[in-house]
């Protein structure tokens, strides 16, 4: 495709510098802006080169860098787990009030398009099946965590469930206020979408990892928290048995999945999954970076967080159909590679603010 004019939010951090990277390199026009919060980069921070310091809750800024945009990619966000109720208003105000904003700003400025950054957890838990059906779980019992049982049983028959991988029409059961907030982007875009006629492709980011990701933080992924123990020489320490499985995706391969969306504009309000296709179980995360920096070996805790998702997997399908992107990085290969990674240092203030 012949190059487009892309507004870029959030284009300092750590996935919106690879997308700028890549859409660069594929002779599109970036216009990248980015607050600097002082939760991802620290009070301090200066804005980097080519990129303009601005808020996505402030419209009349919006407006003076909206003219002729094609296509917005939207990654700004505050993000991480939710580790304090505090955060919710600023989940609220820069996730979900600076959505609409833009959404406002897009619509006065005829751009018809967006891709959304979202994310995995919007479904909450993932798919579970038992001998026979499909079984809805909720939270697991606080007794057969403490007694080791780890996996979801059937509320009715105390069957172990088996897992499955969850596709984009899942029921979507954010189970963080930082989940709440991602979702409540998709829905303003969705709704924005049939309003005005427009195309959204909200991309369901699983786990992200990755050159230049925040190092060990309270809202970090949990690549980065062992790889950051390993560099201080302590082994990873693993929640639960170490079965929990994912899907972890390398930050290149998000990036690249941004650039096809930018590129194949699809009708209407449409989630994809974004994911390597290939699982892994946490346990396996933390030995492979463990084996290729040479040990601690990890120590599988046995501890328990009672709000964690037990095993949440992509469908990676529809996205290959839909925009022809499929990822290249094996997560093993990846991950051995992530172990001697450069990470953004620590200097953010972590607890986000509005
Ligand atoms: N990292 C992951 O594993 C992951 C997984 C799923 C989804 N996501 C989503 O991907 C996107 C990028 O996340 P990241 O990991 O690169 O985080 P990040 O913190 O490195 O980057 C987010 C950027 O958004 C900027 N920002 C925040 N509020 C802003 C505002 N009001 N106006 C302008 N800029 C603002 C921040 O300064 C930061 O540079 C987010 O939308 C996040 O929810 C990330």
């Amino acid at each position: 495709m012949s190059g487009v004019r892309v507004l870029l939010t959030g284009a300092a951090g750590f996935i919106g510098s690879h997308i700028r990277r890549e859409l660069s390199a594929a002779g599109h026009e970036v216009i990248s802006l980015d607050l600097m919060v002082s939760a991802a980069h620290g009070p301090a921070a200066a804005t980097p080169e080519g990129v303009a310091r601005v808020d996505v809750r402030d419209g009349a800024a919006l407006d003076a860098v909206l003219s002729g945009v094609d296509v917005v990619c939207h990654q700004a966000a505050v993000v991480g787990a939710g580790v304090s109720a505090q955060d919710a208003p600023a989940y609220a105000s820069h996730n979900d009030f600076g959505t609409a904003v833009l959404l406002a700003a897009m619509e006065r400025a005829g751009c018809r398009r967006l891709v959304l950054a979202s994310s995995m957890v919007v479904y909450g838990e993932g798919r579970y099946r038992g001998e026979r059906d499909a079984v809805e779980v909720g939270v697991r019992r606080t007794a057969d965590l403490d007694a080791g049982m780890f996996e979801h049983r059937c509320p009715g028959t105390g069957e172990i469930l088996t897992w499955e991988s969850v596709p984009e029409d899942a029921p979507l059961r954010p189970r963080s206020l930082y989940a709440a907030s991602k979702l409540a982007q998709e829905n303003y875009a969705a709704a924005w979408a049939s309003a005005t006629g427009s195309s959204v492709t909200a991309l369901r980011y699983h786990n992200v990892y990755g050159d230049d990701m925040p190092r060990d933080t309270p809202y970090s992924g949990v690549a980065a928290i062992f790889r950051s123990a390993l560099e201080a020489g302590r082994p990873p320490q693993v929640y639960e048995d170490g079965r929990q499985a994912r899907d972890f995706v390398h930050v290149t391969d998000i990036a690249a999945a941004n650039l096809a969306a930018v590129e194949q504009p699809l009708p209407g309000f449409v989630p994809l999954n974004i994911s390597s296709g290939r699982p892994i179980t946490i346990g396996e995360v933390a030995a492979t970076l463990a084996a290729a920096r040479g040990g601690p070996a990890p120590v599988v805790t046995g501890r328990y967080r009672p709000g964690d998702v037990r095993h949440i997997v992509a469908e990676p399908e529809r996205a290959r159909r839909a925009l022809g992107f499929a990822a290249q990085v094996d997560p093993i290969e990846g991950l051995t590679r992530f172990a001697f990674a450069p990470l953004r240092d620590s200097v953010g203030t972590f607890a986000p603010t509005f």
